[in-house]
């Protein structure tokens, strides 16, 4: 490793150590705190000032940045270099929202009138199925579409779809997505096929779970519709030999290049759900939220760089503090299904063990992701955030204003309890205050000793906020691009390959193997305990 780098981490850790049982508060005494731990892009503000950084941290974790190469590093990817290396691939989800005029080119060739074209194809075919002209083999206007993905092919649209309710005015939008057979049954149980759309989504249109539900839902149009059912279809994908063999016209097949990633896609026309919903001009609302954060990646410098800055405090409280989960808490019941969309982004992205040149990597990578909407995480598992034993760094997201002026009294109880939250980690109780509660309780003695015991909260418990005027398709946009580019940097300063996901593989190779055995195969090379559990199972 280089020594340079070798040297900053070592002088991160022992900051570290001169200052780990500091109390974040006393770093409110030096004035303007805030002021100085956050920061603002467009219309996100990122508050960092709940946590235990100062200047001299943040002055580390610039040049551990720099050293890594993140600026090149980010260079490299808008400028549609290779950097995803062992697929020899580029990475452009940033082309998919690059205005029309931009240039990037992959191979020599300018990718951005192609992408261009494919978001033009989308919008007349979502305009079509919103204003009835595109109708069902009957004659009839779309009342409902299922999107059939797994994975970056399902996570995206089903967490923007709901973040965008608000301005959902098209079909009603449904996602199929485990091979469960109870998920499409269930999905499909209320639907008329009749007047439903099936979109198939898979990047490969290999993938074992969406071409299974694929089957059963094609299934389910041609019992009611007979055998041509292809008005009834529409297919993305990369791989368009493959949905040509599925019986999907090529007019209603939507495709994407290989330099964008499954957990990527949802900008291009893995997003058609969204599309379909909120229509065509909120999409590429969504695309330029995401297109004005790209711009900040690209071009702020690392002290205002609001991803950069935020994936410098995830390597912190991860590689320096020994923090190895993050929790998203987002106060905003329509970001319900951000924490699962980031965990795919943020662990199939950084969940590696070697380095791009194959080697062991000398330091954790992809912390655990995990969360849900706060109030309703307040009433579950807050109890291990405040007193538990493992300290788990929060990540807060709340708006100033909801899509509801008449039920702006909610909000106003919404907000006061994120900021509550982030005040109580900080905070704490101290054994004094809770023996003072416990007094007031009518607790004497012993009791009132062991009952302070438990009234008391460490406090100290680091936390950041990201806030935002109101869920808008803009800034989702931002939102989304704000953590993919967290990610990136993340990714950069552990040297890793965000890009590729060969963990995934091998199970799924063993279910291929394994499925026979539930019909009589032989089971005599397999463990001890898988055999038990096939009998058990058949
Ligand atoms: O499980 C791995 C994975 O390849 C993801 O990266 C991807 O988003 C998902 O499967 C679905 O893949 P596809 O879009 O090709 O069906």
């Amino acid at each position: 490793m280089n020594e340079r780098l070798t040297d900053i981490w070592q002088k991160l850790s022992d900051h570290y150590a001169d200052h780990d049982e500091r109390d974040i508060t006393t770093l409110f005494e030096r004035p303007e705190r805030f002021e100085r731990f956050s920061r603002s892009c467009g219309d996100l503000l990122l508050d960092f000032s709940k946590t235990n950084l100062d200047e001299e941290t943040m002055w580390l974790l610039k040049s551990l940045a720099a050293e890594a190469g993140l600026p090149e590093k980010i260079k490299a990817m808008f400028e549609g270099d290779k950097i995803n290396t062992t697929e020899d691939r580029a990475v452009l989800h940033t082309a998919l929202r690059a205005p029309a005029d931009a240039e990037i080119m992959v191979d020599g060739q300018n990718v951005v009138p192609g992408v261009q074209a494919v978001l033009d194809q989308m919008s007349r075919f979502a305009t079509a199925l919103r204003s009835g002209e595109h109708q069902t083999k009957g004659g009839k206007k779309f009342t409902d579409v299922v999107n059939i993905g797994i994975g970056g092919s399902d996570l995206g649209p089903v967490m923007a779809t709901l973040a965008l309710a608000p301005y959902h005015d098209g079909p009603a939008c449904h996602f199929v997505s485990n091979v469960d057979g109870a998920h499409i049954h269930d999905t499909l149980k209320g639907l008329d096929p009749k007047t439903t759309l099936i979109v198939i989504a898979s990047k490969t249109f290999t993938t074992i779970e969406t071409m299974t539900n694929a089957k059963t839902a094609i299934k389910w149009l041609q019992e009611a519709l007979g055998e041509d059912v292809s008005e009834h279809l529409a297919a993305v994908s990369t791989a368009q030999d493959k949905t040509e063999a599925m019986g999907i016209p090529l007019s209603r097949v939507f495709g994407f290049e290989d330099w964008v990633g499954g957990r990527y896609s949802m900008w291009g026309p893995i997003g058609l759900p969204i599309m379909i919903a909120v229509g065509p001009d909120n999409f590429r609302a969504f695309l330029a939220g995401a297109a004005a954060m790209d711009d900040h990646f690209r071009t702020a410098k690392l002290d205002d760089n609001l991803p950069a800055l935020l994936g410098m405090i995830g390597i912190w409280h991860n590689n320096v503090c020994g923090y190895n989960s993050r929790a998203v808490l987002p106060y905003d019941q329509r970001l319900a299904r951000l924490p699962a969309y980031l965990q795919q982004l943020d662990m199939e992205s950084n969940g590696k063990s070697v380095t791009l040149d194959g080697e062991w990597v000398q330091r954790k990578t992809g912390p655990i992701v995990w969360g849900e909407p706060g109030t309703n995480g307040q009433h579950a598992f807050y109890q291990l955030l405040h007193q538990g034993t493992y300290v788990t760094p929060a990540e807060f997201l709340i708006a100033a204003e909801a899509h509801e002026p008449e039920l702006a009294h909610q909000h106003t109880l919404l907000k006061a309890n994120c900021l509550a939250q982030s005040e109580a980690l900080m905070l704490g109780r101290s054994k004094n205050k809770a023996r003072e509660i416990a007094a007031k309780r009518g607790f004497e003695g012993d009791k009132l000793e062991e009952m302070a015991g438990h009234l008391s909260f460490p406090g100290n418990r680091p936390s950041v906020t990201i806030a935002y005027p109101k869920l808008t398709p803009f800034v989702l946009g931002q939102i989304v691009a704000l953590y993919e580019h967290r990610v990136f940097t993340e990714g950069a300063i552990w040297d890793i390959n965000p890009f590729d996901q060969w963990g995934v593989e091998l199970g799924k190779e063993l279910a291929l193997s394994l499925q026979p055995l539930f019909e009589g195969g032989d089971a005599s090379s397999k463990d001890g305990s898988t055999q038990g559990l096939l009998k058990k199972l058949t």
